[in-house]
């Protein structure tokens, strides 16, 4: 048999996330171009299930991509033994007992961060698929930025020398809902229904500052929110009881020093949504989604503090391009088709449910740490047999 047909049920995927970069980016895109070559030649097809609530909007979907398979019961969905892999980008605080249901049915799981709304029930969907035997995954889109691989990059090119201080400036203007189209849907701000933007970003930078600097240990953080009144999807007004904010410091083993300011209410004044910065003792580098840009100890200018006289320096211009060398594609395509490799030819894939558990522990003790109004040290996960 040269083809081999995996069934995807693909939970959640009217929402922003499900339809654009999951749907379309991801499953439809591996599926027009005749699915993926395997190492051995053979070729994986993929037979995605739309799964949600509106019969309607999966109706429509369906018919927009071609889909031919949707339905509104996740049961039926997940008793087709065919069907051998369970994709959830519900609403955060649905995912845990879905996630759970698919494990039980004995199904391979692929899902959005936050993997759930708390530590405990984060520990305990690994502890179920590790006693299942199903494999498992979750998105860490962040990783295959164009943008964080050079960066990546020039760490294990040496560029940096000792690496000293880490600071991302992540953020833009996210619309009230009074006078403009809100431009993120209303549970974000609701932290009862699994809202907030920790719980929604630090899971990110959990695998950022894991992956680039090395495992983060201590955490400290303050939240805020910053805009208490706003208007939903049908223009109804209401209390913001979710961060609309987070500015964390974290800390790790090998003395660097890491600053993050996540907001959904600012205003960029710069290339990219988010800039990190990454300074070594021997450059500097500047990384945005896409781009990245270096400074070396060569180059590096010295500036004189003078507000009497005009900036005499062009910063900007002291930088340089890192050039992409190589083909990036999809960000969340790349995670889709590793994880196809991985549940069909046991390719290597090492961001599992443990991986999803740590961005939850994260978030969670900055929170903790944000209430206590102190640093959190961040101990090893333990997940019990
Ligand atoms: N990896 C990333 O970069 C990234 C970015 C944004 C969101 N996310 C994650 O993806 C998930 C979905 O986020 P989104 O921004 O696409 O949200 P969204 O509100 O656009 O979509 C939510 C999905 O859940 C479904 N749903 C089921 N029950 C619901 C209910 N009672 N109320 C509302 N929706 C319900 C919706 O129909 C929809 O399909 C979240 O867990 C979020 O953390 C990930």
């Amino acid at each position: 048999m040269d083809q081999i047909r995996v069934g995807i049920i693909m939970n959640g995927v009217t929402g922003r996330m499900g339809t654009r970069q999951h749907l379309d980016r991801s499953i439809i895109a591996i599926r027009d171009q005749g699915g993926l070559t395997l190492a051995d030649g053979r070729k994986l097809l993929v037979d995605p299930i739309l799964v949600g609530r509106n019969a309607a909007k999966l109706k429509e979907l369906a018919s927009r991509y071609g889909v031919d398979r949707w339905t509104t019961s996740l049961d039926e969905a997940l008793a087709d033994p065919n069907d051998t892999i369970y994709f959830d980008a519900q609403l955060t605080d649905l995912r845990a007992a879905a996630v759970k249901k698919a494990i039980a049915a004995g199904k391979h799981v692929f899902c959005e961060k936050p993997t759930a709304g708390d530590l405990d029930e984060a520990i305990e969907l690994v502890r179920l698929a590790n006693a299942a035997g199903v494999k498992h995954g979750v998105v860490q889109d962040k990783l295959f930025l164009p943008g964080i691989r050079k960066l990546k990059r020039l760490i294990d090119g040496g560029f940096f020398g000792d690496l000293l201080s880490f600071r991302l400036n992540f953020g833009y203007w996210v619309f009230e809902g009074d006078w403009q189209q809100p431009n993120r849907p209303s549970w974000n701000y609701r932290a009862e229904e699994g809202g907030g933007l920790i719980l929604d970003m630090y899971p990110h930078w959990r695998y950022v500052l894991d992956n680039i600097i090395g495992p983060v240990k201590s955490v400290l953080c303050h939240g805020q929110v910053h805009v208490p009144r706003r208007w939903d999807e049908n223009g109804d007004e209401y209390r913001a009881t979710a961060e609309d904010a987070a500015y964390g410091m974290f800390q790790f083993d090998n003395g660097v020093l890491a600053q993050f300011t996540t907001s959904w209410v600012t205003r960029p004044y710069r290339d990219e949504i988010g800039e990190w910065q990454l300074d070594g003792t021997l450059g500097s580098a500047v990384a945005g989604l896409r781009d990245c840009r270096v400074q070396s100890r060569a180059n590096t200018p010295m500036p004189v503090w003078n507000p009497d006289i005009p900036n005499p320096i062009d910063f900007r211009a002291g930088w340089s391009e890192v050039p992409d060398n190589q083909e990036f594609g999809n960000a969340f395509r790349i995670q889709w088709e590793m994880f196809l490799r991985h549940v069909v030819e046991d390719a290597e894939f090492p961001w599992d449910l443990l991986e999803g558990a740590k961005g939850v522990q994260l978030a969670e003790l900055a929170m903790r740490s944000w209430h206590e109004r102190r640093w959190i040290d961040i101990p090893d996960l333990e997940i019990p047999a």
